[in-house]
């Protein structure tokens, strides 16, 4: 077993550090199968209510392993990323990334389905899948034109033009751009902030937003279903007691 990927449970919180920093941290078919195994525990475990990636060193992720990527064309063995890209987009509970440095391919691509990101001011954005005559993935075809407009999403997908902290934030594709040094304290009092809710009442707030019906009166019915069911559960009434009896809530015990 390597250290390519490092995995570190504190509380709720599953941190995953890619860790290839003599190669910024690109990804290589053990290292995506790392992170999916890492996810797919995250999402089995109760216990675990939040999962983090992070990068070591100055990259977030340099993408997927150019060297993986030619052998492949080669010998046409299966991607690495045929399990972590449905296992990260099928993830139920939240999950953040802290974007230490340059995110490349699918170092950017899987941002698109995190629930909140955080970025070094040194951070950068890039999605240069055409210039490697390849095209993009992790549907970000769809994602990245939906969250930036058409013609950004063709700055970013067709041009491959990187974009910086700050204008990946002015897009919407990252929550908050901080110092360096500040980037981890941020997201893991994020991560634990989130751990300490209600869990299944996350779980369902990303559904809806992610799976929900895609018209308005359909969404407003589903919403109201779960809604009325969520007034009866254990979560909702720990609550409901802990404001009238002017105390914090406790939600350490529902999984
Ligand atoms: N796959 C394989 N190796 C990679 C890599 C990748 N995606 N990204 C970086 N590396 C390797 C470099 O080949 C180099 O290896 P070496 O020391 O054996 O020569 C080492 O990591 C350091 O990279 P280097 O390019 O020297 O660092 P840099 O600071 O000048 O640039 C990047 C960093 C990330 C901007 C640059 O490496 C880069 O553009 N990488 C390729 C990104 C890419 O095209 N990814 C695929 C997207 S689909």
């Amino acid at each position: 077993m390597d250290d390519t990927v490092v995995v570190v449970q504190d509380g709720g919180v599953m941190e995953i550090r890619l860790n290839r920093p003599e190669k910024k941290n690109a990804l290589t078919r053990a290292m995506y199968e790392a992170v999916s195994a890492a996810l797919e525990q995250a999402q089995a475990d109760a216990a675990t209510r939040v999962a983090l990636l992070t990068g070591t060193g100055d990259t977030f992720t340099s993408g997927n392993d150019v060297k993986d990527f030619q052998e492949r064309g080669v010998d046409r063995v299966p991607r690495g990323g045929s399990r972590f890209l449905p296992v990260i987009s099928s993830f139920q509970k939240p999950l953040i990334a802290a974007v230490n440095g340059a995110a490349i391919g699918v170092g950017s691509t899987m941002l698109l389905h995190c629930d909140l990101v955080f970025a070094a001011r040194s951070a950068r954005f890039m999605m240069p899948f055409t210039s490697l005559g390849l095209v993009p993935e992790a549907a970000s075809t769809l994602l990245a034109p939906r969250l930036f407009g058409y013609q950004r999403a063709s700055a970013l997908l067709l041009l491959g033009e990187p974009l910086d902290a700050e204008t990946a934030f002015a897009w919407g594709l990252v929550n908050r751009v901080v110092e360096a040094a500040e980037l981890m304290t941020i997201a893991r009092d994020a991560a634990r902030r989130l751990a300490a809710l209600p869990p299944q009442a996350v779980r369902l707030t990303k559904r809806l937003m992610k799976q929900g019906a895609p018209d308005l009166a359909g969404r407003i019915e589903e919403e109201i279903g779960v809604f009325s069911e969520r007034l009866a559960s254990p979560e909702a009434q720990e609550a409901f007691a802990a404001f009238m009896e002017k105390r914090k809530p406790d939600f350490s015990r529902f999984g």
